[in-house]
C-alpha cells in the first residue's frame, strides 16, 4: 500500500520567515528521508512568482552539499505555487483546486502561516472556508506574536478555537524544539539524583538567562511595538521555567504535560514593577528603531510560583540583545551547606543546563584538592555534549517541531489555556510600560548588560563569587 499522501502549505511563501526557517527545514527533513514519501509542498502568496524564483530566493539558507544536489533538486519538483491575497476567498479556492488536481482527495495537509499577525484571522478563516482535507486530517501552524496582550490574545484563540479544534492547532515556541529544553524532562524524571533535591529546601534560586550579541537586525518595526518581554520572556523562557518547575506529569502525554505546566503559570502571581526593579532596558543603535523609542531590548524579572515545592524560591528571568555573548542557559543555585565544618570554603553548587551555543549540563561542586593538602575546591561534573556525543547530529529547533506536526504530537507545542496564562502574568506590567513609559536604563552594545540587573540577582539569592570559570574539557 502506498503511504498517505501529504500537503504542505506555506502561506507566505515569498517571505522572510519562509526563505530563512521553513523552505530550508523542509528541504533538510526531506533530505533525511523524515517526511512522509508521498508529500508535495505548496507556496502560496501575494507575488506573481515560479517556483524557480522562490528557490532562487532560499538558495542561500539552504546549505546543500556536495552530493546533495540531486536530492535538492527532486525537492524543488515536488514544489508547487500559487499566487493569491490573503482575504479573497476565490483565491483560496484556487488553491484548494490546485492541490486537490496535483495531490489527491485522501491528502493530509498542514497549513504553516508564515505571515504578520495582522493576517491571520482572514487566513485562517479563508482556509476553513476553502482548504480542508476532506479524506484526511488538517493541522495548522502559527507562530507568535498570538496577540499583544492578555485581551489580543483571548481574542485571536477564539477566532481559531471557532474554526479548528485544538487538536489541530500547533503554537510554535520554538525553544520547545531545543535539545536541552526537552532533555528538561528526562534529566528531572528519568534520574534519582536530581528529584529529591528539586524543591524550595535544597534550592536557594533559579536565573533563566537569553543573551544575544546581536540588535534587532533590521526588524526594528515589528521589534518596537514588542520589546523583548513579548519576544522573549513570556514565550520561550517562560516555557523553560514552566518544565523546569512542573510537578511529575500522570505519563508523557501531550497533554498530560501541558496540564503540568498549565498549573506552574495559575501557581504564579502576575509580575509588577517592582519585580522588574528599575524597569526595562534598551539602546537605540538600530536604525529600524524609532529614535524616540523606549521599547526595552533587555530585561530582568524575579517571578515566583506559590506552591508547596517553591515557596519563596526566586525564579530570574532575564532576557537582552546586544550583549557580548550569545548564551541560554539555567543556573539553578542551591543552597548554602548547613553545619559548616570548613571554615567558610564552600561554595553554592551549581547545576547549569546549558541550551546554546555547545550544549552542556554540568554541575559545580566542591572537592578536596587533589594531593596532599586537605583543602577545597570548586571543580564540575560535566556533561558536554561535543565531548560525550562526538558528532551526532543535534537537529535544529525546527526541523524536530515540523516533523512533529506530521507525526501528530503536540507534547512540544504551546495549548490555548497555557497561552492565556503566559499573558495574565505578564500584561499587567506590559500595560504599565506603555502607559507610563519609564526610562528605560540604557546600555552599552555589546556589554553584560547594566549593573542594576547583577544588583537584582544579589537581592535574590543568587551569589555570584566569580572564583570559578568553567573550561570546556577539550580545551584543557
Ligand atoms: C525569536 C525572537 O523568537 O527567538 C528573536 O523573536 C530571537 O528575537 C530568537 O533572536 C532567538 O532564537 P534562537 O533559536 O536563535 O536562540
Amino acid at each position: 500500500e502506498a503511504s498517505t499522501p501529504h500537503v504542505f502549505v506555506i502561506l507566505g511563501a515569498s517571505g522572510d520567515l519562509a526563505k530563512k526557517k521553513i523552505y530550508p527545514t523542509l528541504w533538510w527533513l526531506y533530505r533525511d528521508r523524515l517526511v512522509p514519501k508521498n508529500t508535495i509542498f505548496f507556496g502560496y502568496a501575494r507575488s506573481d512568482l515560479t517556483v524557480d524564483q522562490v528557490k532562487d530566493k532560499c538558495e542561500q539558507y539552504m546549505k546543500v552539499k556536495e552530493g546533495e544536489e540531486e536530492r535538492y533538486q527532486e525537492f524543488w519538483s515536488l514544489n508547487y505555487y500559487v499566487k493569491g491575497s490573503y482575504d479573497i476567498r476565490r483565491d483560496y479556492e484556487l488553491l484548494n483546486q490546485e492541490m486537490t488536481k496535483v495531490g489527491t482527495e485522501r491528502a493530509n495537509r498542514i497549513f504553516y502561516l508564515a505571515l504578520p499577525p495582522s493576517v491571520f484571522e482572514p487566513v485562517t478563516s479563508n482556509v476553513k472556508k476553502c482548504c480542508m482535507a476532506t479524506g484526511g486530517w488538517t493541522r495548522v501552524i502559527i507562530e507568535k506574536p498570538f496577540g499583544k496582550d492578555s485581551d489580543s490574545s483571548a481574542e485571536l484563540s477564539a477566532h481559531l478555537a471557532g474554526l479548528f479544534k485544538e487538536e489541530e492547532i500547533y503554537r510554535i515556541d520554538h525553544y520547545l524544539g531545543k535539545e536541552m529544553v526537552q532533555n528538561l524532562m528526562s534529566l528531572r524524571f528519568g534520574n534519582r539524583i536530581f528529584g529529591p533535591t528539586w524543591n524550595r529546601d535544597n534550592i536557594a534560586s533559579v536565573l533563566i538567562s537569553f543573551k544575544e550579541p546581536f540588535g534587532t537586525q533590521g526588524r526594528g518595526g515589528y521589534f518596537d511595538s514588542f520589546g523583548i518581554i513579548r519576544d522573549v520572556m513570556q514565550n520561550h523562557l517562560l516555557q523553560i521555567l514552566c518544565l523546569f518547575a512542573m510537578e511529575k506529569p500522570c505519563s508523557t502525554s501531550a497533554d498530560d504535560i501541558r496540564d503540568e505546566k498549565v498549573k506552574v503559570l495559575k501557581s504564579m502571581n502576575v509580575v509588577g514593577m517592582e519585580d522588574v526593579g528599575d524597569g526595562a532596558l534598551g539602546y537605540l543603535d538600530d536604525p529600524t528603531v524609532p529614535p524616540d523609542s523606549s521599547t526595552p531590548t533587555y530585561a530582568l524579572a524575579v517571578t515566583r510560583i506559590n506552591n508547596e515545592r517553591w515557596d519563596g524560591v526566586p525564579f530570574i528571568l532575564r532576557c537582552g540583545k546586544a550583549l557580548n555573548e550569545r548564551k541560554a542557559e539555567v543556573r539553578i543555585q542551591y543552597r548554602d551547606v548547613p553545619g559548616d565544618i570548613f571554615h567558610g570554603q564552600t561554595k553554592r553548587n551549581e547545576l547549569v543546563i546549558r541550551v546554546q551555543p555547545g550544549e552542556a549540563i554540568y554541575c559545580k561542586v566542591m572537592t578536596k584538592t587533589p594531593g596532599m593538602s586537605f583543602g577545597l575546591e570548586e571543580t564540575e561534573l560535566d556533561l558536554t555534549y561535543g565531548d560525550r556525543y562526538r558528532g551526532a547530529k543535534l537537529p535544529d529547533a525546527y526541523e524536530r517541531l515540523i516533523l512533529d506536526v506530521f507525526c501528530g504530537s503536540q507534547m512540544h507545542f504551546v495549548r490555548s489555556d497555557e497561552l492565556a496564562e503566559a499573558w495574565r502574568i505578564f500584561t499587567p506590567l506590559l500595560h504599565h510600560i506603555e502607559q507610563q513609559h519609564p526610562k528605560p536604563i540604557p546600555y552599552t552594545y555589546g556589554s553584560r548588560g547594566p549593573a542594576e540587573a547583577d544588583a537584582k540577582l544579589a537581592e535574590n539569592n543568587f551569589i555570584y563569587y566569580g572564583s570559578y570559570k568553567w573550561t570546556k574539557p577539550s580545551q584543557l
